[in-house]
């Protein structure tokens, strides 16, 4: 809390603007107003603070301006779902991104101009997608075996890195049918440190300059996927089932820079985030060693010949983990939004461009509506368990809510699942300490630090032991 002095000053020079927001609990502003709570800690673990102390909204001060963050999913509905959502513009997230992605991605379209139209164009968001998407599975499975078979022979792994790249590998055999060249990966993450040096600075943006070579990398990322869409236009495969080929079939009024341009914000869109929960997942499953030998069980019936949609489909305890991973460690944990007037919020109104945080972190772990919730417990995922707390709703919502939720979401349900089965039936994932379990930020999404380990060959015995299990 800040001490005496500098809370006077703050009522001294900003004392009439706390009136009209008397109503609303909060930790007493300073002369930097609340924003020093949030230089040390993450963020997200503040705003589950708040939730704690303060209830569904605590009144924030930036410096002069107020705020609020939101831990109430009546509120949250009423600010992402609700008609009134089109009053709240994404917070200042686009701009720090804006130079590392491109124009046609919805990520950083305004809701007031041109987000409706953009999102329309998605690709994974597509009548057509879900049938793409099944198509994945195969395609993504072998390519991430092959993956797994490249890490078994490392004597050590940072999970995060290890998994970043499997990833991008398997997302690039769903978005262009192959496996990228080092060079494209390269590229994509120099991009990305370029947006993450906006996203944590803490100068003004016009001070903030990009990683060196950052203009190249931009025009060899989305060049190369501007190379392939062309050559793909010239040379159509009929009967290949990637997000480039599918794309060109079913849109095939599409621009070819555009279709370049969406087909590189995938990997903006999905690589850390599904990372990150495949890494909170190692970490978790090493912490409870009979969820891990479920998992590997029920990986093992699955293993015989090619992983496919349906076969997933049935896969209720690789779900599960997916889920309860989701729930513990989301790997986007603070979302903003700002009003474009001002607004009536929360009983108070809210000056245009205040901040307004949402934190999922409290509400996926709130013991009012979990059982036991700072506990990696799958289980509570079966016998109804998702139709109790399906995707987007009020206490598990790792993918957003509303008609500005993730447009990626079930690809990454996909991707999860295809990559837990795949690893799980052949490896176990050991990690050297699950504690301490450290936590950064990286392009807006959460960074697990120093999960290393080694990948461990599968006993074929010990995957088939307990099929049983299942059951329960
Ligand atoms: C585990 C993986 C993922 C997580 C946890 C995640 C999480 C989120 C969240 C929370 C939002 C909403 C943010 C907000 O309301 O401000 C979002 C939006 C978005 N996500 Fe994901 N995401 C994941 C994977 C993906 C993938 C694979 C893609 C690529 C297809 C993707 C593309 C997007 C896009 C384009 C948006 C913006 C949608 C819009 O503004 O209309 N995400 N994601």
């Amino acid at each position: 809390m800040p001490n005496l002095l500098s809370r006077g000053l703050f009522n001294l020079f900003f004392g009439s603007r706390r009136k009209p927001f008397a109503a609303l609990p909060g930790p007493q502003p300073g002369v930097l107003g609340t924003a020093g709570d949030f230089l040390g800690p993450q963020p997200w673990d503040v705003c589950a603070r708040y939730g704690r102390e303060y209830g569904g909204v605590t009144l924030i001060w930036m410096g002069p301006s107020p705020g609020v963050v939101l831990n109430d999913p009546a509120l949250i509905a009423e600010v992402l779902e609700s008609p009134r959502r089109m009053e709240f513009e994404k917070g200042n997230i686009s701009e720090q991104v804006r130079p590392t992605v491109t124009d046609d991605t919805v990520f950083i379209a305004k809701l007031s101009e041109d987000w409706a139209e953009k999102r329309k164009l998605e690709p994974t968001g597509q009548p057509w997608s879900p049938e793409w998407l099944a198509a994945q599975v195969s395609p993504m499975q072998a390519a991430i075996a092959e993956s797994v078979e490249a890490l078994l022979a490392e004597p050590s792994l940072d999970y995060t890195h290890a998994l970043r790249r499997l990833t991008f590998d398997a997302f690039s055999v769903a978005a262009v049918g192959e496996k990228l060249p080092s060079s494209v990966f390269d590229d994509f993450l120099l991009l990305a440190r370029g947006a993450d040096a906006r996203i944590q600075a803490k100068l003004p943006l016009r001070f903030v300059s990009l990683p060196k070579g950052f203009a190249e990398a931009k025009t060899g990322f989305y060049g190369h996927f501007a190379d392939r869409v062309r050559a793909a236009r010239k040379s159509p495969k009929p009967h290949a089932v990637d997000l480039l080929s599918w794309s060109l079939r079913e849109m095939p009024g599409m621009d070819d820079q555009v279709l370049a341009h969406l087909l590189g914000g995938l990997f903006y869109g999905g690589v850390f985030s599904s990372s990150t929960t495949l890494v909170g997942a190692v970490h978790q499953l090493q912490k409870y060693p009979d969820a891990e030998a479920r998992l590997a069980a029920e990986a093992a019936t699955l293993a015989d010949g090619a992983l496919t949609s349906e076969k997933l489909s049935g896969a209720h305890w690789i779900e599960a983990v997916a889920y309860e991973s989701l729930r513990l460690l989301p790997a986007v944990r603070v979302f903003t939004r700002t009003p474009s007037s001002d607004a009536q919020l929360a009983g108070v109104m809210l000056p245009a461009g205040s901040m307004i945080m949402i934190s999922n972190q409290h509400l996926h772990r709130d013991p009012a509506h979990w059982t036991d919730p700072e506990t990696f417990h799958p289980a509570r995922w079966l016998n109804g368990g998702v139709a109790r707390d399906p995707l987007g709703s009020g206490h598990f919502f790792p993918f957003g809510r509303g008609p500005r939720a993730c447009v990626g979401g079930d690809f990454a349900m996909v991707f999860l699942k295809t990559a837990l089965a795949t690893m799980g039936a052949r490896v176990k994932a050991h990690v050297d300490s699950t504690e301490p379990f450290e936590e950064g930020f990286f392009f807006g999404v959460v960074l697990p630090k120093g999960v290393t380990g080694k990948l461990i060959t599968r006993q074929p015995q010990a995957a088939h032991a307990a099929p049983a299990a299942l059951t329960a």
